[in-house]
């Protein structure tokens, strides 16, 4: 089962998003295999974040990040990767197509809601930053 790292971003938890965007992925056929509450720093920041360090946009995205809790999660399913990204919908909400979740739920590029792992190798990098493996249920 292929498997793929999802965080509720601090905007959609503060707004109560936490349920609504759950029902989505699991009316659509992923398994919830890890799942927290709990507060990014900067230092998880860093690494989760690590190919954007060097971006503009770097600090804001950490100031968000790491504001207010979020959600933690391995979600898991044949195509999960793709799966997820394509609910999701584009970075910019206002791109994102109808029914998405960013589209439902994000305000604009910083606070957009979700964040999913973008290919295999980012999948597994970016879930051991977050849970060891004795939390991950099959
Ligand atoms: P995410 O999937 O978490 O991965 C990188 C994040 O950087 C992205 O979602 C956005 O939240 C954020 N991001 C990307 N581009 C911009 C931008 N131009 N301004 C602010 N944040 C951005």
């Amino acid at each position: 089962m292929e498997k793929t790292l999802v965080l509720i971003k601090p905007d959609a938890v503060k707004k109560n998003h936490i349920g609504d965007i759950i029902r989505i992925y699991e009316k659509n056929g992923l398994k919830i295999m890890a799942m927290k509450l709990m507060k990014m720093d900067e230092k998880i920041a860093a690494l989760h974040y690590a190919e954007h360090i060097n971006k503009p946009f770097y600090p804001e995205l950490v100031e968000f990040m790491t504001s207010s809790p979020l959600v933690a999660m391995v979600l898991g399913g044949e195509g999960a990767i793709k799966k997820v990204r394509d609910l999701h919908g584009a970075t910019d909400p206002q791109k994102a197509a109808e029914g998405t979740i960013r589209r439902l739920y994000a305000k604009d590029k910083s606070e957009n809601a979700v964040h999913a792992s973008d290919s295999p190798e980012s999948a597994a990098r970016e879930i051991h930053i977050f849970f060891s493996e004795v939390e991950i249920f099959a």
